[in-house]
């Protein structure tokens, strides 16, 4: 039944993606991520809702005007299907793992504006190496040829178990509802696929009931090894405490008579954490070691940029340090220029690397990085005008 129902259900979240966000294909001249595998898509691409004709338009509108006239054009996304939830798979990745595959639903963004697949993979202990994937997926079956001769003992233990399939609230051995195959499991590099992420996306675990569950794309596992602060807004504080609370995603007690017990126990997360704290972030060859550009290597937009990230934009007031991250949780109070429940404080996300990682924001409402410029150029009430925004972007692009 959920499968003849797809095809319309899916037409009608087309529609309703197409009503917000213009998927036009523009891609930002000569920008590829990290891979080489996928373009930089250029924005803004958020449709403009009527009575407002330009972007800079909002620069002249109070947060008490925008909201009035409900022209918010970043209001949060929701899950399509809000109320039943739990992961949804791109395309690209269903197409080698038909075993995702759901029969109510499809990602909702087109694969041109989610991170590369496969994504390489850097490593803190091996940067000479470059890309240590081979432009491969790593699987349960592929790691120890690619990784044997560089990862100790308890690296290799723990990069199994991120790429083991164990069972989840609609992963697992019983017989039911939402894929064909759900004996298959998931496995943390399932979403976190090579140490980086497919923006399969999924609902918070953190509230209850589903309908006040914001929304979560997949972070980037990548540089995982200096924050101090995981997850949206559960404030979890260690990669090896993750790995163990991670594995029953939605944390539901209810499930576990029928998944089973927990597997991931403290002995098998620590070595999780063990290969989680060398995935390293790709190279960025114009910022120096202070994480400044360096000036021989940066164009003059770029530097006009950083100056912006560190002056006038106040993007370095949270992105800061070696990772661009202050590892704090903000109230960004976006409901002030949107009607609808407040989301409440959400950890700083790193701009190292985030070109690969897009879309952006927790539940991906910016799907390119001109987005996410335009929303803190409204939410924070900073007037910049059209130049300065593509010169912020030009700059994030060096990160
Ligand atoms: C269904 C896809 C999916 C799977 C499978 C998955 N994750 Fe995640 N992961 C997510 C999402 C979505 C978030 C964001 C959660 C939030 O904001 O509360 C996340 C967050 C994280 C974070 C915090 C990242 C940050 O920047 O704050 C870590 C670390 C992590 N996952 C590790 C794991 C580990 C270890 C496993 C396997 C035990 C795993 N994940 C399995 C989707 C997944
Ligand atoms: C008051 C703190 C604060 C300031 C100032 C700030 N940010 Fe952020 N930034 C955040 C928080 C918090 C998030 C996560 C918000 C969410 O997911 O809802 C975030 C997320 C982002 C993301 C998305 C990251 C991802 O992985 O999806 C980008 C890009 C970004 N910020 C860029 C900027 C830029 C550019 C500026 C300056 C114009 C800026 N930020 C200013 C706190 C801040």
């Amino acid at each position: 039944m959920n499968e003849s129902r797809k095809e319309g259900f899916m037409k009608k979240v087309d529609a309703y993606m197409a009503d917000r966000y213009n998927f036009n294909g523009a891609e930002i001249e000569g920008v590829m991520q990290s891979g080489l595998r996928k373009p930089v898509m250029k924005g803004p691409i958020a449709i403009l809702p009527n009575g407002v004709s330009s972007y800079e338009d909002f620069n002249n509108m109070t947060a008490d005007e925008i909201k009035q006239k409900d022209v918010f054009p970043y209001k949060p996304l929701a899950h399509p299907i809000h109320s039943t939830a739990h992961m949804v798979f791109p395309d690209e990745w269903n197409e080698v793992h038909p075993e995702h595959n759901r029969m109510d639903m499809d990602h909702d963004f087109p694969d041109e504006y989610l991170p590369e697949f496969p994504a390489p993979l850097f490593l803190t202990t091996y940067k000479e190496l470059g890309d240590v994937s081979n432009g491969k997926e790593i699987t349960i079956t592929n790691y120890w040829e690619l990784f044997n001769g560089l990862l100790t003992p308890e690296q290799m233990e723990g990069l199994k178990e991120l790429l083991r399939p164990s069972p989840t609230t609609w992963f697992n051995q019983t017989t039911h509802r939402i894929t064909k195959a759900p004996s298959a499991g998931g496995a943390c590099f399932s979403c976190h696929v090579n140490g980086h992420t497919n923006a399969a996306f999924e609902l918070a675990p953190d509230a209850r009931p589903n309908l006040a569950r914001l929304r979560v794309e997949t972070p980037t596992m990548r540089g995982n090894y200096n924050l101090q602060l995981l997850a949206s807004k559960r404030s979890v504080r260690s990669m090896d405490h993750f790995a163990e609370i991670e594995e029953y995603f939605d944390g539901d007690p209810m499930m576990q008579q029928a998944i089973g017990p927990r597997a991931h126990q403290k002995q098998v997360a620590n070595r999780m954490g063990d290969f989680n704290s060398i995935i390293d972030f790709p190279p960025a060859p114009k910022l120096g070691p202070l994480g400044k550009l360096l000036k021989e290597k940066a164009n003059e937009q770029e530097l006009r940029g950083e100056s912006l990230f560190w002056g006038k934009a106040m993007c370095s007031q949270c992105h800061s340090g070696p990772e661009f991250v202050d590892d704090y949780m903000h109230d960004l109070q976006v409901e002030r220029f949107y009607h609808g429940r407040p989301e409440g404080p959400i950890k700083t996300f790193a701009l190292r690397g985030i070109k690969d990682s897009p879309p952006y924001l927790h539940d991906g409402r910016c799907p390119t990085l001109h987005d996410a410029v335009e929303f803190f150029n409204i939410i924070l009430e900073l007037d910049l005008n059209t130049k300065e925004k593509e010169d912020l972007v030009a700059y994030l692009l060096c990160l």
